[in-house]
């Protein structure tokens, strides 16, 4: 198993270029269920994820033309011979459950194995399944398997108990083929639900309100073909502007709009740090050492679920108290146990944590536990004195691009050892 040797200490400087966002890529992918034409996108990023979710459509029946060394890639579904999605791959990558509204929608039924929980919680799909039945479709639970049919989807208005960005992009999915009005109410607003519905017009739906908590859609008879360019990851280059703050660096991130990092960035200058924006990139520099503050993760637009970890790592160094409450996941602390092996003052109760900054941390050995976590740890070690391995980084390959050399670029001294 691959390991990450850092050895910490190294103010980051310089500039990186995002990749293309997983979490609007991996259901974007899926969308092509939706029509028999070729679709063709760019800015695909090279992730575990996205091979699992290539593999998917593939065993489907799907023809793929990948060339993610350019970060592209053609899906034509023109001869899909299977509607399961098989245990295996679900219990890789949970965010394959969303081909149930795709594969409803177009083929009217659909066997795809519950995803089972993962480490930072249960994560259920009751919100998916409401909504899908909403929609006219039969649904039971057979041996660990949901198996749905429907004659043809019927329109109907749709209200999330919770803005499940999963939910609303399977129910999206599924509405879009439906006959007749969807009226989704209490949406998820994530960038990545907008760029899902950007690239659903795309191919031919009529889809309005992405991004506010209704989307009201009007079914179509069938979608074309599209050429889609997947927008740039949030939360990588989240990831990399708080290297730079937690290292006491300046970081710039390209490729993307910070339109959409808003409470991300009102939280470095919080921390004290300088946020320059631009049209396609924003730079944080970090004047002193983090000032502490307080964090409570929530549905877009409040600060991102997915960048409570990395935001923690930073708060390990800051020169005072700071608190993080995680609302969204359960289980969303495992990087707590191994920041206090780096000599981190962290106290959880309950779903808040207690991180007392420290002058510095000394590195140690690490185990990665889940994707983020296994950022925060990465991060930790890049202000940690001396050297730190991460283990198990398969976790961080699922989620972010050629890490390392992005980090060596802004001057960490960092290597992957197989
Ligand atoms: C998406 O997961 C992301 N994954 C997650 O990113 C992200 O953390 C999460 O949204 C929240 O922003 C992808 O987009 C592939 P939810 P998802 O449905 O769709 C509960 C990463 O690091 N819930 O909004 O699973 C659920 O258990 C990953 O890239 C139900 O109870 O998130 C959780 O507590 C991690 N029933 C909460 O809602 C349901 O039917 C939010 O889940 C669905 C969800």
């Amino acid at each position: 198993m691959d390991k990450m040797r850092i050895r910490g200490g190294i103010a980051l400087r310089g500039t990186v270029e995002v990749s293309g966002s997983k979490n609007a890529a991996l259901p974007i992918l899926i969308s092509t269920l939706l029509t028999p034409e070729a679709c063709r996108f760019e800015r695909v990023p090279d992730l575990e994820d996205i091979q699992t979710t290539l593999k998917l459509l593939g065993q489907m029946g799907a023809a793929i033309t990948p060339a993610l060394d350019q970060n592209r890639v053609t899906v034509k579904c023109d001869a899909i011979s299977s509607q399961e999605a098989p245990y295996d791959l679900v219990r890789k990558m949970r965010a394959s459950v969303v081909v149930l509204g795709p594969l409803l929608a177009r083929f009217g039924r659909a066997k795809v194995s519950l995803p089972g929980g993962c480490a930072i919680g249960a994560r259920p799909i009751n919100f998916h399944l409401a909504g899908l039945e909403r929609l006219g479709a039969a649904v039971e639970l057979d041996q660990g398997y949901v198996i749905a049919e429907a004659k043809r989807l019927t329109g109907a208005k749709i209200v999330f108990e919770f803005p499940s960005v999963g939910a609303t992009e399977n129910v999206l999915m599924a509405a879009v083929l439906a006959r007749g009005e969807s009226v989704l109410e209490n949406c998820a607003r994530e960038p990545e639900i907008v760029d899902l519905a950007r690239a659903l017009r795309a191919m031919g739906a009529e889809i309005e309100g992405e991004g506010t908590e209704v989307i009201r859609v009007q079914g179509k008879a069938a979608l074309h073909g599209c050429d889609y360019r997947i927008m740039g990851d949030r939360i990588e280059a989240g990831t990399y502007l708080a290297a730079g703050l937690a290292t006491g660096g300046s970081v710039k991130v390209n490729g993307l709009s910070p339109t959409y990092m808003d409470s991300i960035l009102a939280k470095f200058e919080d921390a004290g740090a300088k946020v320059v924006r631009e049209a396609d990139g924003v730079q944080v520099i970090a004047v002193t050492r983090p000032r502490p503050i307080d964090i409570k993760t929530l549905p877009y637009p409040g600060f991102p679920t997915d960048m409570q970890a990395q935001f923690m790592a930073a708060m390990a160094v800051a020169e005072g108290a700071s608190v993080i409450t995680e609302t969204i996941f359960e289980n969303r602390f495992m990087h707590v146990p191994e920041l206090i092996r780096l000599g981190a003052d962290i106290t959880v109760r309950g779903n808040s944590a207690l991180i007392r900054g420290r002058p510095k941390l000394l590195g140690a050995p690490l185990m990665a536990t889940d994707l983020r976590a296994s950022a925060s740890l990465v991060l930790g070690g890049l202000c940690a004195a001396g050297e730190t391995v991460v283990n198990r980084i398969y976790h961080l390959d699922r989620g972010y691009e050629s890490m390392e050399k992005k980090l060596a670029s802004l001057g960490a001294d960092i290597e992957r050892i197989s």
